[in-house]
């Protein structure tokens, strides 16, 4: 495919080095993704000529500033389908994201005996939130099983999302399987019951094109971090009405329009939820980021991603003693897969000395983990600086493992019981 996988690399500076004697091969990018030189320059830009703090002063800076801050929402509504740029949050990361709507919107309406629909391949930054907020109203959590063939089992779904259900959370694409759910058919059954939708967009919105009006969902988060910007800050978007409505997540600077003494009112929506001085660089570099994936095409993105997790399967699947974590529905550029007899970690290490990073562990998606019946795996999980070469990689480097701990008749570490990370 022209103009995406190894044309892209020069653009991305930390993958111009060794590892081990070995050129680097970035196959983590599940856990964060690099960043191209622009979004690098983006952040030193903002510092070298803009730096200051926004929505304040009325000098030139506050004024650059501001406008730049404001430009980076806009960018960021556009590129996801928001019909409104105060429909764009800015905080930290998904997880914070996913805790506004837990704590500010469902909270103070959750009553002994609702319902919490979640789905066992939720990463924990969309069950543990719903956990507390659980325990603290007595809802109940009610999770979405998997089919063999590892997608949302829909049928599941429609009997479980009933008249007791007020929030669906569900994660948009598996951080470990890479299964996409179809959360415009979950909207639709949410809607039927009154029931409000969240979904956790963080290995969507940077791998394939999301629209929040086609998807129908009344929240998604994600980070920008995983989508070639920068760490520390990620997007809530939420329907304007219920941000509205809802009270803030935090208090304190910036969020308020009056203060007494003995209370204050609150600015408008998104203002509300950005408490004290935001990341202004982070957001400005993350639509720098958006303007960069958009030039190669989200579509295009997703189609490279897919066809680099099909080639890996199908090396993967001639090698010795790997079990793969394969959904029937594609992989979508996520390959997770155990070793037999070998700890994940092991397998991990191995591969890091020939330069290949991978993550190994349970990925912060211990239920789904334990629904696969193992405790932890090895994934590698492709972005669009990666092309068949490091498939080629992946799969030598895992065949010098297996020679490795086939000759120590497997590692030390006990591959079935001992889940860490
Ligand atoms: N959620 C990130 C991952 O899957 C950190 O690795």
């Amino acid at each position: 495919m022209a103009g995406i996988g190894k044309s892209l690399r020069p653009d991305f500076p930390i993958l111009d080095q060794k590892i081990g004697g070995n050129s680097l091969v970035y196959l983590d990018n599940a856990a964060t993704s690099q960043k191209p030189r622009v979004v690098i320059e983006s952040l030193a830009n903002f510092y070298s000529i803009a730096n200051s703090n926004v929505h304040r002063s009325v000098h030139t800076l506050a004024e650059r500033a501001t406008d730049l801050y404001e430009r980076a929402r806009e960018r960021v509504a556009d590129f996801i389908g928001a019909s409104d740029p105060s429909e764009i949050i800015f905080v930290r990361n998904t997880t914070e994201a996913i805790n506004v709507v837990a704590y500010a919107f469902a909270r103070p309406r959750l009553a002994p005996g609702d319902e919490i629909v979640v789905a066992i391949l939720n990463h924990h930054s969309n069950l543990v939130p719903w956990q507390q907020v659980a325990a603290q109203t007595g809802a109940k959590l009610r999770a979405i099983p998997l089919t063999r063939g590892l997608r949302l089992d829909m049928r599941a779904a429609a009997s479980i999302i009933g008249p007791g259900t007020k929030i669906v959370a569900i994660t948009h694409k598996s951080n470990v399987t890479g299964t996409i759910v179809d959360v415009a058919a979950l909207a639709h059954m949410a809607r039927q019951v009154g029931a409000a939708v969240v979904i956790d967009a963080a290995q969507s919105v940077p791998h394939l094109p999301v629209d929040v009006s086609q998807l129908d969902c009344d929240f998604l988060a994600f980070s920008g971090h995983k989508m070639a910007g920068p760490m520390g800050i990620g997007v809530l978007y939420g329907r304007r009405e219920l941000l509205e409505e809802m009270p803030p997540f935090m208090t304190g600077g910036e969020m308020v329009r009056e203060v007494e003494l003995e209370n204050a009112t609150w600015n408008d929506v998104p203002l509300k939820f950005e408490a004290g001085t935001p990341n202004v660089a982070g957001a400005v570099a993350l639509a720098t980021a958006i303007d960069y994936l958009s030039a190669i095409g989200m579509r295009s993105i997703a189609d490279h991603e897919k066809a680099l997790a099909a080639a890996a399967w199908d090396r993967l699947e001639e090698i010795d003693g790997i079990q793969c974590v394969k959904p029937t529905d594609g992989s979508n550029g996520i390959v997770s897969f155990c070793m037999t007899d070998v700890h994940p970690h092991d397998v991990a290490t191995i591969l890091d000395s020939e330069g290949v990073a991978v993550r190994a562990g349970h990925h912060c998606a211990q239920p789904l983990h334990k629904a696969l019946g193992v405790p932890a795996t090895v994934r590698a999980s492709f972005y669009l600086y990666n092309d068949h070469d490091d498939v080629e990689r992946l799969a030598s480097a895992l065949r010098a493992a297996r020679q490795f701990f086939h000759k120590r008749g497997g590692s030390s570490r006990n591959p079935v019981s001992d889940s860490t990370r």
